[in-house]
């Protein structure tokens, strides 16, 4: 529809003098454009993201010293203007900016914030792809969170803890950072030879040159900028392929070593009955980052291949393995929708107990419930959280599994197993949100549910048991 209007327009143009369609301006392709938003609209994290373009892919060159800490790179984005586009924003905090060009041009750039403001020499057609380059270096900082932990490029004491939930990214390379928008990617990482780089994806080479060691990692399926790392230590490697045809490639500390053993060996067979509860994996890799970073404190689902800050459990394995699924793969559009990541990764955490000789989903569920209404668990409601500080509490966690776990008990286990399902495979390397999936419950189930979802996802204070 949209097509035949703009060739009507054209077709009347034609027929007006050159000097009088110039006065009607409003075709004429020296239009001035307009600059992108500074965000990409999050209500939690304003200046996450951007607005005006979509980046398909990030090719990332990274030369780390883990002595001086200094990270010089280049990185270069292929995009796409959504719009008549005269000047975007990146997002990038702390490091210094030596070079921007635009499609291979200088271009001219100012630092505002955690945006870098980008002016291409020429204005950017509505639609068309454009390429961004952008070479920096410095010391990366790690950014503190509204709820004081710290998240993407921390060093440690052989190289670096790269995880970037909520806001990291921006720590190590400019980029669209907030899920909405995702893109493939490639890294390529120089490390001090003896030292491992760890990315995303598949290794695709790995060589020694003048006692530096380049690893080229490729992601090809769509990644959320906060899901990328680049972690950097003293590892021991370890790859295998699963029956189903995953590639495993795991980094382990040696100080690590042996508690991460039995755990890791487990990875293989937790994907396999993922897959057989939630749809075909949907990754062509797999594996674990073990790290020895002490002051961390958390996990992260890496896409592909999750980063532990110490030998995790198999509770946290089988949780960081589920976010594949539910966030890596089924992405947020909003950080106010965490639970659909972190609601899921912990029911996935009881269901593996109730399928594997430990206690059922009920039980956990009781045991919660039992906890007084003064108790954390019930300060807000978690797909509602009201703020940034909140995304990673225990309304998001437990209460947002516990959401499911009465959902399950509404629509019976055919169905909740059906919609648990559809709702990884429709969604598969894409987005989700809340309202998608109360309207995809309801659809299969057959079942009016906004009463439950009203009183377990949205009310606040601990809801009366039904
Ligand atoms: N998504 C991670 C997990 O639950 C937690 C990330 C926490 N990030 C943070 N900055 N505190 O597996
Ligand atoms: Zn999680």
């Amino acid at each position: 529809r949209r097509r035949t209007t703009v060739l009507r327009r054209r077709a009347v143009l034609a027929t007006v003098p050159v000097a009088l369609a110039a006065l009607i301006g409003a075709t004429a392709p020296t239009a001035p454009g307009t600059a992108g938003a500074p965000g990409a609209g999050d209500p939690y994290f304003p200046l996450s993201g951007n607005g005006g373009y979509h980046v398909r892919h990030y090719d990332l060159t990274l030369r780390y010293d883990t002595t001086t800490r200094n990270l010089r790179g280049t990185a270069v984005l292929s995009a796409r203007a959504t719009q008549r586009l005269s000047r975007f924003d990146l997002d990038l905090t702390g490091l210094t900016v030596t070079g921007v060009t635009v499609d291979r041009t200088p271009a001219t750039f100012r630092r505002d914030g955690q945006e870098l403001v980008v002016t291409p020499p020429r204005t950017l057609p509505a639609g068309g792809a454009f390429q961004v380059a952008v070479t920096y270096q410095g010391t990366p900082a790690p950014v503190t969170d509204p709820d004081g932990s710290q998240d993407g490029w921390i060093p440690t004491d052989d190289g670096a803890f790269v995880a970037g939930e909520p806001q990291g990214a921006m720590s190590w390379f400019p980029g669209n950072a907030h899920p909405k928008d995702k893109s493939s990617y490639d890294f390529t990482l120089t490390v001090p030879q003896g030292r491992t780089a760890v990315a995303n994806g598949e290794l695709l080479s790995e060589h020694t040159t003048h006692g530096q060691t380049t690893f080229h990692w490729r992601e090809t399926r769509p990644m959320a900028a906060y899901l990328a790392t680049a972690t950097i230590g003293t590892f021991r490697v370890e790859r295998s392929t699963t029956p189903d045809g995953i590639q495993i490639y795991n980094a382990v500390d040696p100080r690590e070593a042996s508690a991460a053993a039995p755990v890791l060996k487990q990875l293989p067979a937790v994907l396999a009955w993922e897959s057989k509860l939630f749809g075909p994996y949907p990754y062509r890799s797999a594996g674990a980052i073990v790290d020895h970073a002490p002051d961390i404190g958390y996990a992260l689902e890496t896409q592909t291949r999750p980063v532990y800050d110490s030998a995790p459990d198999l509770t946290t394995l089988v949780h960081e393995s589920a976010h594949q699924w539910f966030g890596d793969s089924v992405s947020l559009t909003s950080w106010k929708d965490v639970w659909l990541n972190e609601g899921f990764a912990t029911y996935a955490e009881w269901l593996y107990s109730e399928q594997h000789g430990g206690d059922s989903a009920q039980k956990t569920f009781d045991a919660l419930y039992a906890s007084p209404a003064s108790d954390a668990l019930w300060a807000y409601p978690p797909a509602d959280p009201g703020s940034g500080k909140n995304i990673f509490g225990t309304p998001v966690y437990s209460r947002g599994a516990m959401a499911l776990h009465e959902l399950r008990r509404a629509v019976g286990d055919r169905d909740f197993f059906r919609i648990l399902r559809a709702w990884a495979t429709g969604h598969r390397d894409g987005h989700g949100t809340t309202a998608q999936f109360t309207d995809l419950a309801e659809r299969l189930s057959g079942k009016r549910l906004d009463g439950l979802f009203h009183t377990w996802l949205f009310s606040k204070g601990k809801p009366n048991k039904a």
